[in-house]
């Protein structure tokens, strides 16, 4: 089966870690592992389990932990993946079916549209629309979620924009997935961190078809773990258990214990204040850069992740110009291209503020020699 290239994916895997200057990643960058253990006698638990094969579903306790962050859920609802790309491909894989009609939020993370290009489903693109401050219009929800839709996937808070899905779009959403009697499959990695707002509010209700897919990669700063999980109602959960026997089979033993004590509430709250206080820190750096730049760029602030989604008013393909700053500069970057938009680049502002100066003072020198037309 040919497979549809994940070209952001793709793209990090080769270089995150070959560049000088690594801005294409849309996490704060992480904890330590003695950070997240924060004593001795934690550490020395920790360093007593046993590797065997752990819970397939993830443990009891890592289960409630999860539960515990949504409204009205149980252990029962909640199902440990290893990331939350692994919840996101076992809940396509088990909704997904050739011919189907998917309503995916564009641009978004492009799992979901490069497994629906793949299994030759039928995509819709609801849009958000940068002149709305990256939500979608209401209108277009009407004429893109019909009878025929099967599943509606969004990303909320949305990557790349970091968009938070406004009130109106949000019960829109939901009356529209339930006239529709469509699937409601909603990828909320980013939330917990939000930058100034409050802690966006999950899509998990008691609309029965419903899938939620998290993880601790982003607003918790620990992708190193490779935790995630699905929120759904057990009956489902237990249909697309039997992708994930094809699959990894259970979460790593260490992991599901680190997990389950960032989950413990004090912990979390601490961790998405360590989140936001980097995010407040590095925007403005970001921003003041922008801004010196005149209108060569612009931008809507996100509102959560560590992202901004930079339209750029130059006359560079953005595949090009991330190439070109790879190549020349040492600096990653994700090209507006990978999301299907030309013109723009979303740049991280996850890592520690002077490297992310420094980063920025190597884009400029691209800058410099683009504009004094110089030839490569
Ligand atoms: C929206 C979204 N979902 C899922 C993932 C994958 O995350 P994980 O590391 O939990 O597999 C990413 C990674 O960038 C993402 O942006």
């Amino acid at each position: 089966m040919k497979v549809e290239l994940f070209e952001m994916e793709r793209m990090q895997s080769m270089y995150e870690r070959v560049v000088d200057y690594e801005l294409s990643e849309s996490g704060v960058h992480a904890l330590r592992l003695s950070e997240l253990l924060g004593g001795e006698d934690a550490a020395k638990a920790f360093l007593e389990i046993p590797l065997g094969y752990p819970h397939a579903d993830g443990t009891p306790g890592l289960r409630a932990a999860v539960a515990a962050t949504y409204r009205k859920a149980s252990t029962e609802n909640v199902f440990v993946t290893n990331g939350s790309s692994e919840a996101n491909f076992i809940a396509a894989w088990h909704l997904f079916e050739k011919g189907d009609e998917v309503a995916l939020m564009t641009p978004n993370y492009a799992q979901m549209w490069g497994l629906a290009k793949t299994w030759g489903l039928k995509i819709k693109p609801l849009w958000l629309k940068e002149e709305l401050d990256w939500q979608f219009d209401l209108e277009d929800l009407k004429k893109v979620v019909t009878k025929k839709t099967k599943v509606i996937q969004v990303c909320n808070p949305n990557n790349p924009t970091g968009a938070i899905m406004g009130e109106k779009q949000r019960k829109a959403l939901l009356d529209a997935a339930k006239d529709s009697g469509s699937w409601l499959l909603s990828d909320e990695v980013y939330l917990g961190a939000e930058r100034e707002a409050p802690l966006t509010e999950s899509l998990w209700s008691d609309y029965e078809k419903t899938l939620i897919t998290n993880g601790l990669s982003k607003a918790y700063g620990l992708p190193g773990l490779r935790i995630g999980w699905l929120v759904g109602q057990p009956e489902t959960l237990s249909a697309v258990k039997h992708h994930h026997d094809y699959l990894t089979l259970t979460p790593a033993a260490p992991s599901d214990r680190l997990a389950t004590l960032a989950l413990e509430p004090k912990k979390r709250k601490q961790i998405f204040a360590r989140t936001r206080a980097i995010l407040q820190k590095n925007y403005p750096v970001l921003k003041e850069w922008m801004d010196a730049h005149g209108d060569l760029f612009h931008h809507v602030p996100p509102a959560a992740g560590a992202i901004c989604y930079i339209r750029y008013n130059m006359k560079i393909n953005s595949v090009v110009l991330s190439e070109r700053l790879r190549k020349e500069k040492s600096v990653l970057m994700v090209p507006g291209d990978h999301f299907g938009m030309d013109g723009y680049m979303r740049i991280g502002t996850g890592p520690p503020k002077d490297y992310l100066h420094a980063g920025l003072d190597r884009v400029d020198e691209l800058l410099r020699e683009l504009q004094a037309g110089k030839k490569r």
